[in-house]
């Protein structure tokens, strides 16, 4: 469908009726939203011709970029022969063999898939499935989880009972489940942070159900990175301890992070792994994959099965999307494209490093990050990565901060072309900012 009103129309129709996500009311009555009308690779345009480098690939979507043929195709061609059915007691092509394919691409262990219908859902079934497994297993007091301070999982009341973003949780701090949070383990305090960690995982063994991370990257923290060994000396930990290690790759997974999964990076196969975003690219799904152990504890008779499952776990539409996205991963050496950038992303944020109110930066894969010094409140609900922000807009990029930190995430196969430009808007625009 073609927009067919006035750009202004929509923007009224908007402000009237529209609760938007992750946005504060005052702020967005006042200021001028962009208006997208399409998008295509890297970009998308405003009803007022505006091209916009899209900064995040759409919070970390657009992996393979907007509109890529080959997804569109699949699109069409699966919307007219089977849009929808669900998963009860059917099957079809699309949800078996992407099953197969993730599982060939999985890190080895990992042997059976739970669709589900977003990041968040991912996460709230693995969630369950830790829990309930405890119990069919004979370990029904495991039922509380140690994640690390900063973590975010997602919107839904499990997955918020895991985040560690204080501004995120504190609305429903009184109704989360138990959920410890350890130090994040950063470079300069890992063996303090990993030390800690394993105190409280041996202490709390026979309580605790799982530790979930964000693997090699935390997201929402702000593009946190630690050292591939916290996964492997966790993997150890947890398998030492009888507990099961849940790892959320819907961000760090599909090669944001220079590997397939942030996983590779140490080696290690989790119990549970929890797939979102880049994995349907169009669509809303999601998929959580677990090893043989685990799917086991589920047999048995009808009291022992999962009962969980969103309606449009396994659509067809975003079962084929996802398999034609794992086969551009392959035919488009996707990941291999990764290292080929991510030099360009660590030169940037190098130079951003040394502009005035800027604090530090960081960079991994096709992510980089700066923090700039803290305003307003500070953190999340900091004020200077929005004039960066603001600037950003003015120059033709879009760059929704978290807060008072600054970064891109872009489409893995950017052109180099649009990577310099949007790099390069992003160190005028902090510069602009500061003046
Ligand atoms: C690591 C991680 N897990 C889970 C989610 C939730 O995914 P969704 O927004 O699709 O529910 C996100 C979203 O940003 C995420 O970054």
């Amino acid at each position: 469908m073609t927009t067919t009103r006035a750009r202004r129309d929509i923007v009224d129709l908007d402000r009237a009726r529209v609760w938007h996500p992750y946005t504060s009311i005052d702020a967005w009555e006042k200021t001028e939203p962009i208006v997208v009308t399409r998008a295509e690779g890297s970009a998308f345009w405003d009803a007022d011709g505006t091209r916009y480098l899209d900064g995040n690939s759409s919070w970390w979507v657009a992996a393979l970029g907007h509109g890529h043929p080959r997804l569109l195709r699949v699109l069409r061609e699966q919307a007219e022969v089977l849009a929808h059915v669900s998963l009860a007691g059917v099957t079809h092509e699309p949800a078996a063999a992407l099953a197969e394919e993730l599982i060939a691409v999985a890190p080895r262990g990992l042997s059976r898939v739970f669709y589900t219908d977003n990041g968040s859902s991912s996460v709230e079934v693995a969630v369950k499935i830790a829990v309930q497994a405890w119990r069919q297993r004979g370990a029904p007091k495991k039922t509380r989880f140690l994640a690390l301070d900063g973590a975010f999982h997602g919107d839904t009341l499990g997955a918020t009972s895991l985040g560690g973003v204080d501004v995120f949780r504190r609305p429903f701090a009184d109704i989360v489940f138990d959920c410890v949070h350890a130090p994040f383990p950063s470079a300069d305090a890992y063996e303090r942070a990993f030390a800690t960690i394993a105190a409280m995982v041996e202490r709390d063994k026979d309580t605790l159900a799982a530790v979930v991370v964000e693997p090699i990257v935390q997201g929402a923290a702000g593009m946190r990175v630690y050292e591939p060994r916290f996964l492997s000396e966790l993997r150890e930990l947890t398998r030492k301890n009888d507990v099961l290690f849940i790892v959320d790759e819907v961000f760090a997974g599909y090669g944001r992070t220079g590997r397939m999964w942030a996983c590779d990076h140490a080696g290690v196969t989790p119990d549970v792994m929890c797939l979102g975003k880049a994995f349907s690219s169009l669509v809303p799904m999601g998929a959580t994959l677990v090893t043989e152990d685990v799917f086991d504890a589920f047999r048995g008779g009808k009291d022992r099965a999962l009962y969980y499952g969103h309606t449009f776990c396994g659509n067809p539409i975003g079962a084929a999307l996802a398999r034609e996205v794992l086969a551009i991963y392959r035919d488009e050496a996707v990941v291999a494209q990764v290292e080929a950038k991510a030099p360009r992303i660590r030169a940037a944020f190098d130079r951003i490093a040394a502009l005035p109110g800027v604090e530090r930066v960081r960079s991994i894969g096709m992510i980089g990050a700066a923090d700039l010094a803290p305003s307003g409140a500070g953190g999340y609900l900091g004020d200077a990565g929005w004039r960066v922000y603001e600037e950003g807009k003015k120059r033709g990029a879009y760059l929704r901060p978290l807060g008072d930190t600054v970064y891109v995430c872009p489409p893995l196969v950017i052109g180099d072309a649009d990577l310099d430009a949007l790099l390069g808007i992003l160190e005028e625009s902090v510069r602009a900012a500061r003046r």
